[in-house]
């Protein structure tokens, strides 16, 4: 991790980091966030050339050469960066100027007072919470509502916590229908992602006029993937991405978990070094978070026929494969749904499309998982913004952006609903006579079976 050291080379940070990887705080004090605007393809190679001379930390990627690179750059390296960039006629405008002074603005607005007497539960939308605040909130609705929610323990974190998810499901035989899964929490510092998934599941749940949502699918979700990192996002360094496990090999701790998944493991945009942000951990599923994830998700794989995994930031629907730029045969279904879905964003305005293609190549992520499993719907959004705050969103954009995303729901419910048909709890899927040519709407087979819609879950 280039950032660790750009703090630890600092003499200003000496102290304030070695006390870090104990306990105390890490401090941000004086680094800022850069949005760099390259010109050209050359440009850009230039900026990611110097990137590990100046410490600097990339905190977006795109492939395309003029859009621009958000940066986080230390302290000591402002004026050396200033001067190169002006020597290559790049231009960049500061988009924050302390990032300390933005973490602390921030630290105000998040609330873990669970001695809030009056409220059913100390969870709201515009503040960012705790993970105490979410647990309680999912335990609060398990026990109000044992008709409709099922919380289950799927396992522990690596620091013992435990790992949740929760059931939503109006069916007297809950497990028979088709169901959605969505997570957050994956990245410690996308403190957007649990805020958006506690939301969906509040307004399943709680909100009568979505009773439309629940009528033929079950939903599970799971706002926390990674509770350690969260937390430790929240006490300790704002800007933590990965799990906290420590390796047997180095003192820099944490596998970024997106990385961890056991599909492609390994690839391109994975890093086998243990202090990069991007570190894939020493095997596939090294980390009880995505281990416990999987096994779940894998012994309700016939079941689930789309997964859907909140990131943040950028405004973007990612359509796998993420490790390359490769396309599933059903790529074209796949990215169809994801427009759909994101022509319902109003305030917000999403890029949708391949995830390698868009971005850059990232291999072990949970989605490329999903869809290999023979999850056919499979999809990363990262939620706003576009890198004016960054992860630094303000809490008064928490409910915004959430009630900006909930209406995508339906399109995804709906697909669901129609084209997966009702699922039995054995292994046996649906049979449509279809080719694997686009499907035609109520096609009536050679064998003269009608089948039931345009599309298979398969
Ligand atoms: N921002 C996400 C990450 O870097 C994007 C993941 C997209 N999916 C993928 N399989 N590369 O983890
Ligand atoms: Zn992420």
């Amino acid at each position: 991790m280039s950032l660790l050291f750009a703090i630890v080379l600092s003499c200003v940070f000496v102290t304030s980091q070695i006390a870090a990887e104990g306990s105390e705080v890490v401090s941000y004090a004086g680094f800022q966030v850069w949005k760099i605007k390259p010109n050209s393809e050359e440009d850009r190679q230039f900026v990611l050339n110097i990137k590990d001379t100046y410490e600097l930390e990339l905190w977006n990627e795109r492939k395309t050469a003029r859009d621009p690179l958000d940066v986080l750059v230390p302290p000591q390296s402002q004026t050396k960066l200033k001067l190169r960039l002006a020597e290559h006629k790049i231009f960049y405008d500061v988009v924050i100027s302390d990032l300390q002074t933005a973490i602390d603005k921030q630290k105000i607005n998040v609330n873990s007072n669970t001695s809030n007497s009056k409220a059913a539960y100390n969870m709201d939308w515009i503040t960012y919470h705790r993970l105490i605040d979410i647990y309680n909130f999912m335990i609060y609705l398990n026990t109000t509502y044992p008709k409709l929610v099922q919380l289950t323990k799927i396992g522990t974190s690596y620091e013992n916590r435990p790992l949740y998810v929760l059931r939503i499901s109006n069916s007297s035989l809950p497990g028979t229908r088709p169901a959605i899964w969505i997570d957050g929490g994956f990245h410690a510092r996308e403190w957007i992602s649990p805020a958006v998934a506690t939301y969906i599941i509040q307004q399943l749940v709680e909100v009568p006029a979505n009773a439309n949502l629940l009528s033929n699918v079950d939903w599970y979700i799971m706002p926390v993937v990674n509770p350690d990192g969260y937390e430790y996002s929240h006490t300790t360094d704002r800007m933590w991405r990965k799990t906290r496990s420590v390796s047997s090999t180095s003192s820099c701790r944490g596998v970024d978990p997106n990385r961890n998944f056991g599909y492609k493991w390994g690839g391109l945009g994975a890093s086998p070094s243990t202090c990069d942000e991007t570190y894939r951990g020493p095997k596939a599923f090294s980390e009880p978070e995505t281990l416990a994830m999987s096994n779940f998700i894998t012994g309700k794989s016939s079941q689930i026929k789309l997964y859907l995994t909140l990131h943040s930031y950028g405004q973007y629907a990612l359509v796998p494969y993420g490790y390359d730029v490769v396309y599933p045969p059903d790529y074209n279904e796949m990215l169809a749904l994801a427009n759909d879905a994101a022509s319902k964003f109003v305030k917000y305005k999403y890029t949708v499309g391949n995830s390698a293609a868009l971005l850059y190549a990232a291999s072990g992520g949970s989605d490329d998982w999903a869809k290999s499993i023979g999850i056919k719907y499979s999809y990363t959004f990262e939620l706003p913004d576009r890198g004016t705050y960054g992860f630094m969103l303000p809490s008064s954009e928490i409910l915004p952006v959430c009630k900006d995303f909930f209406p995508a729901l339906n399109v995804f419910a709906t697909k669901v609903a129609t084209c997966c048909g009702a699922v039995t709890t054995t292994t046996a899927k649906p049979q449509v006579t279809t080719t694997t040519t686009k499907p035609q709407p109520t096609t009536t087979t050679s064998k003269g079976t009608t089948t039931k819609c345009s599309c298979a879950c398969g």
